[in-house]
């Protein structure tokens, strides 16, 4: 797996550290508040288990797995659920959780579902952005890190659902995708 890596981006260490600055900034944002979170399937869980750690109020979860009709990189900007959540987030304070926002096509169409559930309020928290990419005006609350227009596996995410478990996130090397 390291060998199909051609740079790290962001090792343990700054994942670590900017983890625990996220969750410091939504602790103190949520002071008197109970987090409902969401995780979007399946890039964001290795984030998640992580960040729900470092916020010290009561956090429920539950989870959404969307699929962007068309497998192009480049998303379609229509979407469609695969998974919904188990529970109601009527009158919850909802906090997306999402590995990278690149086009910001999915996030769109998710907000605009969820918020017709009538939450008591909706924030967006992605661990990357790739801002150059973007499509569409989101309103992103916490961002991790604002990252070049490359494609980063490890820490959740992967390229044909290898790589997920890669500790940090590595820029991968263009051979293996062009072979
Ligand atoms: P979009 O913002 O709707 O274009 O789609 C974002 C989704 O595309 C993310 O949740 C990832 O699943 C995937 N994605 C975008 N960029 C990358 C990348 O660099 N590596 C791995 N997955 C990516
Ligand atoms: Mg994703």
């Amino acid at each position: 797996m390291h060998n199909d890596i051609q740079e790290v981006l962001l090792t343990e260490q700054m994942l670590k550290d900017k983890v625990a600055e996220l969750g410091a900034a939504i602790t103190r944002d949520y002071a008197d508040k109970e987090i409902f979170a969401i995780g979007i399937l399946r890039g964001a869980v290795v984030f998640m288990a992580d960040l729900i750690r470092a916020i010290e109020r009561p956090v429920q979860i539950d989870f959404m797995a969307v699929s962007s009709y068309g497998m192009q990189a480049d998303s379609s900007g229509i979407v469609r659920i695969l998974k919904d959540l188990d529970s109601s987030i009527t009158g919850k304070h909802v906090l997306i959780i999402e590995d990278i926002i690149d086009s910001g096509q999915t996030l769109s169409y998710l907000i605009k579902n969820l918020t017709e559930r009538k939450p008591a309020s909706i924030q967006l928290c992605t661990l990357m952005n790739k801002p150059e990419r973007r499509k569409v005006d989101l309103p992103v609350k916490y961002v991790g890190f604002e990252i070049p227009n490359e494609f980063v596996v490890g820490y959740g995410l992967d390229y044909a659902e290898k790589y997920r478990n890669l500790p940090y996130l590595g820029v991968l090397k263009r051979s293996v995708y062009e072979k």
